[in-house]
């Protein structure tokens, strides 16, 4: 196993997108940031400088960072930020995971711009279990602002209604052929005739998950979230924001141009939709040259679904399968049910009107069983936690909703209101976990996408409406679910994760719809120490930041 090092210094850019030159933050000037390639059994070692105006943590999204809580990344909940003028080594070595996953900023919308690729190859010597491909590239999908997306979601948080939505999706960086100014950048991805190309798709947008497809080509979908998947085939796959995706495509059609492409898939009724598509072009290379000084021939655009089309969002989700008999726990320790979903706060009456600006005049919240989490300011929760110091946090994080209701129903507006609070779950080294979670409709029903920081957990069951103990549970796949590390609850429904609480430490749990964070959809699940040093969190590295 090897040791890679790099250092990334998280720097002001200027980026020139959709006509007008912006001032970016980015990691080495490189938006997005600088692909991390490693093998399964690696170390990486990374130096993050901050020489930006901005505090910055950098998360590793969907390394289980197994003992090395530390390394983590979402501020305030494993570290303090790293201040401007400030570094810190983030430290961890790959075990047992193998496929794509990516990095970002973890702090406010840092990583709107501040994020990249993640690639971990199995170990030397060890072959892929599908046909092996002749190339591999990242796509990732983002989300671009013309504003600074700092100062986007500060401006929602203080008139307390929703942000303003990005004016391009991206690929790879680049709006691509259908915005203004962007044509000569579209990104092309290369491919010969007969080629098997693996794509590994990232969802880094925001706040919107996205439908993605290749016109004429077929995808064989055999991985997600860094973990293989029973090979199948689609036309289109659906991605949450933390979300991966990995397929292979092959270069089976007449050599030409094809456009690959995204749009949101939203199915939230009136929730802000921007109905441009995002694309890239895959470029046969022996396709006819175009004559000098024409045109380039159009590519070939492909379909989408349309924005609303929950029936394929939920067919993509639902065919995602291990590879084979999955170690699901069959007994639970730690039986929990969470509801997630959004809120709203009526205003205080000492708020002037233009911080009320959500819904009839209240300001928007979210929250896990009603409980709307508060980042602390001062202190991480793992370093509390670990040091003991009373204050921070509270242990009483609830096991279930305070108040059973019909959570996809019309709900009374007693319900609407979220208490703010900085509430952990604790639960014993080993526990076997179950976790319902339940979507609510209050005041909008959408997806969320949940993510567990420090685990992969076994997707057991999806499904709509209200969850139901008597019939659900009949339905739970025990054999071959899929392991992810971000489950998209389904729109007016609800999902069931399974795993084992064997990684120590201080576990953000959140939508990762980032304006849903901002609103307080998470929690922290903290788990202790087991027996002995293979089962407790390392101690903190030295050059740890603190407040
Ligand atoms: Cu990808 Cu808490 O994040």
């Amino acid at each position: 196993a090897k040791v890679h090092q790099h250092d990334f210094v998280v720097q002001t850019t200027q980026v020139k997108r959709l006509c007008k030159t912006h001032n970016a933050i980015t990691v080495n000037g490189q938006y997005p940031g600088p692909t991390l390639e490693v093998n399964d059994g690696d170390t990486l070692v990374v130096n993050v400088v901050n020489r930006a105006r901005y505090n910055v943590t950098i998360h590793w999204h969907g390394i289980r960072q197994i003992r090395t809580g530390w390394a983590d990344g979402p501020e305030f909940i494993t570290q303090c930020p790293i201040r401007p003028g400030g570094s810190y080594t983030y430290r961890f070595t790959i075990q047992g995971q193998v496929g794509t996953l990516w990095w970002h900023a973890h702090s406010s919308w840092l990583r709107a711009t501040v994020y990249g690729a993640l690639i971990i190859r199995p170990k030397e010597g060890v072959s892929y279990p599908f046909p092996k491909p002749r190339r591999e590239t990242p796509i990732m999908l983002g989300e671009w602002w013309d504003a600074n997306p700092i100062d986007v979601i500060r401006e929602a948080t203080r008139t307390g209604g929703a942000p303003n939505i990005s004016d391009a999706y991206t690929i790879n960086g680049e709006p691509g052929d259908l915005y203004n100014c962007s044509s000569k950048d579209t990104v092309i991805v290369p491919i010969d005739v007969g080629e098997t190309h693996l794509l590994r798709v990232i969802n880094s947008a925001l706040n919107q998950e996205l439908f993605f497809t290749v016109a004429n080509h077929k995808f064989t979908v055999v991985g997600a979230d860094a973990s293989y998947t029973k090979p199948f085939t689609t036309s289109v796959i659906m991605l949450g924001p933390g979300q991966t995706t990995d397929v292979l495509i092959s270069g089976d059609q007449t050599p030409a141009r094809y456009y690959m492409a995204a749009r949101p898939y939203q199915s939230a009724q009136g929730a802000p939709f921007d109905n441009t598509t995002t694309t890239a072009i895959l470029e046969y290379k022996s396709a006819p040259c175009p004559a000098k000084g024409s045109a380039v021939a159009n590519p070939v655009m492909p379909v989408l679904p349309a924005f609303n089309d929950t029936a394929t969002a939920t067919a993509f989700a639902q065919s995602l399968r291990s590879p084979g008999k999955a170690p699901v726990p069959t007994e639970i320790d730690e039986s929990l049910f969470f509801t997630v979903g959004l809120g709203l706060f009526n205003c205080p009456s000492n708020f002037r009107a233009r911080r009320c600006q959500g819904p009839n005049g209240t300001r928007f919240t979210a929250s896990m069983n009603n409980v709307s989490f508060v980042l602390p300011s001062n202190i991480s929760v793992l370093q509390a936690y670990k040091q003991g110091i009373p204050g921070v946090f509270t242990t009483d994080f609830p096991a279930k909703p305070p108040v059973q209701f019909d959570y996809t129903g019309n709900v009374s507006r007693s319900l609407w209101q979220p208490v703010p609070g900085t509430k952990a779950y604790k639960m014993k080294f080993g526990s076997r976990v179950q976790i319902i979670l339940q979507g609510t409709n209050i005041q909008t029903a959408e997806n969320h996408p949940i993510h567990l920081h420090g685990y992969d957990f076994y997707i057991v069951a999806e499904g709509f409406g209200n969850f139901n103990p008597k019939t659900d549970t009949a339905k739970f796949n025990l054999m071959d679910p899929p392991m992810r590390n971000t489950v998209g609850v389904p729109v007016n429904g609800w999902a069931v994760i399974r795993f084992i609480a064997d990684n120590p430490g201080a576990w953000l749990m959140h939508c990762h719809l980032d304006v849903h964070i901002t609103w307080g959809l998470a929690t922290v699940l903290l788990v202790e120490n087991g027996v002995g040093a293979l089962q407790s969190l390392e101690p903190p590295p030295a050059d740890f930041p603190l407040c």
